[in-house]
């Protein structure tokens, strides 16, 4: 029997990720539907209960419901917690499982596709809202040797690095902060190439070789790649290969084979 999945938020008909795991079911021979299931804060809860009623086996969850599927999972990974939203969520006879797949998206996405390990290298997050609360503790985890998270409003900052605050090893500050520090990874997770305004970097964060990370994947040259470019980054991403490795994540999850990213890229970018 076809296996029903779907995507759920609000709106939804712009997301990728029908034509994402639709491709990654075509790609691994899964026999699995995916629909997109639009929703309100008052019917999302009865929305999703009604799907596994129905059969459904999993769901993936986008704005603005990442925190409101919180309250309806059984068991929560420590990545969700840690990002405190859920992105995904399994289905089966233990009940609902909530799991956040952002953060091992960017990690396989650096660390794999781009090929750049980061294990005792220096990173560096730009701001501090819900994109950086969902990668912060995969990107931990890698190992880094220094690891400093900006943002405009600095508690902000803290308040995501929290109990993990090292002196020299992990600390979080104002955006000055960063000036001078060479980082081998900076990664803008501000909205700022969303919303057009411009952030101004301070001096020196690329060390030689570096990455420069654009979380943003569907705003083209942004002005943060630009910046990092003339700032002396030596390769710079957007997100797009974080978008297709967190879809990935999540169907490992979901069907227990993991898909090959590079060609269901090529099929995006193609779009
Ligand atoms: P998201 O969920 O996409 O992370 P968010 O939670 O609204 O969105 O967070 C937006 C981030 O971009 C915040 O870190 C925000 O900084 P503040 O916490 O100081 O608001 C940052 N941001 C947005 N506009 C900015 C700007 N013009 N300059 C610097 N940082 C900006």
């Amino acid at each position: 029997m076809t296996d029903r999945y779907a995507i759920i938020g609000n709106p939804v008909a712009q997301s990728k990720s029908p034509i994402l795991q639709m491709a990654f079911a075509r790609q691994l021979g899964q026999d699995m539907s995916y629909e997109t299931i639009l929703a309100t804060a008052d019917t999302f809860h009865e929305t999703v209960r009604r799907f596994i009623r129905e059969g459904g086996k999993g769901m993936n969850v986008t704005a603005p419901f990442k925190l409101d599927a919180l309250d309806l999972v059984d068991t929560l990974s420590d990545r969700a917690r840690a990002a405190q939203a859920v992105n995904t969520l399994k289905f089966g006879d233990a009940g609902v499982y909530g799991d956040n797949t952002d953060g091992a998206g960017l990690v396989n996405d650096i660390q794999e596709r781009l090929g750049f390990p980061l294990k005792g290298r220096r990173l560096l997050i730009i701001g501090a809202g819900g994109a950086t609360r969902g990668i912060f503790l995969p990107l931990l985890e890698t190992g880094p040797a220094y690891f400093l998270v900006v943002n405009r409003t600095d508690c902000k900052a803290r308040a995501i690095v929290g109990d993990h605050a090292a002196p020299g090893k992990v600390e979080a500050g104002p955006i000055r902060l960063a000036e001078g520090g060479r980082f081998d990874v900076v990664i803008n997770a501000t909205s700022v190439s969303l919303t057009g305004d411009r952030l101004p970097l301070p001096e020196g964060i690329f060390a030689e070789g570096s990455l420069a990370y654009e979380l943003a994947y569907n705003k083209g040259h942004t002005a943060f790649m630009e910046d990092a470019t003339q700032g002396g980054a030596a390769r710079i991403s957007d997100g797009l290969g974080m978008l297709v490795s967190q879809a990935a994540e999540g169907f490992l999850l979901w069907r227990g084979v993991r898909p090959d990213i590079s060609e269901t890229m090529e099929l995006l970018r193609n779009k």
